[in-house]
């Protein structure tokens, strides 16, 4: 049976505050460590079309480093303006020490 999972890496590999670029169901999304919970959301920033991979993470939110927006990892919604709209964040679990997540089914931000 197909599912939609998709395997992205290991639990273990990122520590607090480091990301990494997966790709999953054609997607390009970014897997990120916030004070050891882990996120998965899209690489692109909603503002202009520029990778959060340059940016850091910070207090459960990943900054663009562009223009300075940050994102909340849980939600996608931004916090800081410019950007107005909310980057998807996607369903994540992790399984016998590896990282899955379902890029078909991002979380509304609402
Ligand atoms: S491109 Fe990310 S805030 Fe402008």
């Amino acid at each position: 049976m197909d599912t939609p999972w998709v395997k992205v890496g290991s639990a273990e590999e990122l520590r607090p505050g480091q990301m990494k670029r997966v790709t999953a169901g054609g997607r390009r999304l970014l897997l990120c460590n916030a004070d050891g919970t882990l996120h998965c959301v899209d690489e692109m920033c909603s503002h202009e079309d520029y990778s959060l991979h340059l940016g850091c993470i910070q207090e459960g939110r990943i900054k663009c480093s562009l223009h300075g927006s940050y994102f909340d990892l849980e939600t996608g919604r931004p916090t800081v303006e410019p950007a107005t709209e909310p980057i998807a964040v996607y369903p994540l679990r992790i399984e016998a020490g590896e990282v899955w997540v379902d890029p078909t089914n991002p979380i509304g931000s609402d």
